[in-house]
C-alpha cells in the first residue's frame, strides 16, 4: 500500500478510537496566536500530536499541538491547536496530512485560519480579512502519484473558497457590528518575511496579505471535496521602504493574533451554527 495513505489510516484509527463515537462535522485549523478559540470548545478531547502515531509535532512559535474534538456553534467540531509549516522542514505530505485525517474522519467543510501581513494599504493591524482567493507560490502538496481515494489528478480551484459560507460570514459580522475585510492571500515558504521590493510585487500581483501557510491545506482540502472557509488576521502591515520603523517581528505577530482571536472565535463559532451541513459524509 501506498506508505502515504498507510500513515493517515492509522493516525485515523487511533483518533477515531479515542472519539469513542462521536462525528465531527467541522475542522479547524488555528493559525499563529489563534489557539485560544479552543478555549470556546465544550466537552472536550485534547489528544496531542505527539501521541498520534506517524503524526507531524508542530514546533512554531504561537501553535500548541493538540487535536481538540468536541462542540463548538452547537455542532461536532474538531480543531487543530497549531498547525504545520513547509519552513519547518516536513514535506508537504506531513504538512497536510492532518486535513486528509480530519477528512477521514468525516468532515464536511475546514475552517483555516492564519496570521498574516497586510499588503492592501486600506488594511490595518487587527483587521481580520476573509481570504476570498489565494496565490500559491509554495510547492504544490498534490504533486507526486495521485491519491485516488481522496479526489481527482486536476482538480479545479475556481471557488476555493465557499462562496455561500462567504456570504453568510458577511451577514453575520454585520450583525455583531464587526467589519470584515476581504481579499486574496498570498503564500510564501517562509520562513524570512518579505523584502520592501517583493511586497510591492505581491501588491502588483493583485494580494491583499501574505503569510507563510495555509495554502497547502485548502488545496488537500480541495481535493478531498471539502468546503473551506478562510480567515486572515492581519498582524502587521508589511513595509514597502527599506527606512520603515517598524520591523517584523514573531513574537508581535503572535501577540496582534491573540488580540483578535475573541472576535474571529466568536464569528467562527456563529458561523458554524448556520451553516447548512448534509451529514452525508463520514
Ligand atoms: N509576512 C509573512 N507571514 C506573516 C506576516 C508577514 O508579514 N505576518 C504574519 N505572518
Amino acid at each position: 500500500m501506498d506508505t502515504r495513505i498507510e500513515r493517515i489510516n492509522n493516525a485515523t484509527a487511533y483518533v477515531q478510537g479515542l472519539l469513542k463515537g462521536r462525528k465531527p462535522q467541522v475542522g479547524i485549523i488555528l493559525g499563529s496566536g489563534l489557539g485560544k478559540l479552543a478555549d470556546k470548545i465544550e466537552d472536550l478531547v485534547i489528544i496531542p500530536y505527539k501521541e498520534i502515531p506517524g503524526f507531524p509535532v508542530s514546533t512554531a512559535v504561537g501553535h500548541k499541538g493538540n487535536l481538540i474534538s468536541g462542540v463548538l456553534g452547537g455542532r461536532q467540531v474538531i480543531a487543530m491547536q497549531g498547525r504545520l509549516h513547509y519552513y519547518e522542514g516536513y514535506p508537504m505530505d506531513m504538512v497536510t496530512l492532518p486535513v486528509r485525517v480530519m477528512s477521514k474522519l468525516g468532515i464536511e467543510c475546514l475552517f483555516v485560519s492564519n496570521a498574516a501581513g497586510g499588503l492592501n494599504q486600506e488594511f490595518h493591524v487587527g483587521d481580520l480579512m476573509i481570504i476570498n482567493d489565494h496565490i500559491n507560490t509554495l510547492p504544490n502538496p498534490l504533486i507526486g502519484p495521485n491519491m485516488e481515494d481522496f479526489g481527482p489528478r486536476f482538480p479545479d480551484m475556481t471557488a476555493a473558497y465557499d462562496r455561500d459560507m462567504i456570504g453568510i460570514a458577511e451577514e453575520i459580522a454585520s450583525e455583531m457590528g464587526i467589519k470584515l475585510q476581504k481579499g486574496t492571500y498570498y503564500g510564501t515558504t517562509g520562513p524570512t518575511y518579505e523584502t520592501p521590493a517583493e511586497v510591492r510585487f505581491f501588491r502588483l500581483a493583485g494580494a491583499d496579505a501574505v503569510g507563510m501557510s495555509t495554502v497547502p491545506e485548502v488545496i488537500v482540502a480541495r481535493h478531498c471535496g471539502l468546503r473551506v472557509f478562510g480567515m486572515s488576521v492581519i498582524t502587521n502591515i508589511s513595509n514597502t521602504d527599506t527606512v520603515a520603523k517598524v520591523l517584523n517581528d514573531g513574537d508581535d505577530v503572535v501577540k496582534q493574533a491573540d488580540l483578535a482571536a475573541d472576535r474571529m472565535s466568536e464569528l467562527f463559532g456563529k458561523l458554524i451554527s448556520r451553516m447548512p451541513l448534509n451529514g452525508s459524509r463520514g
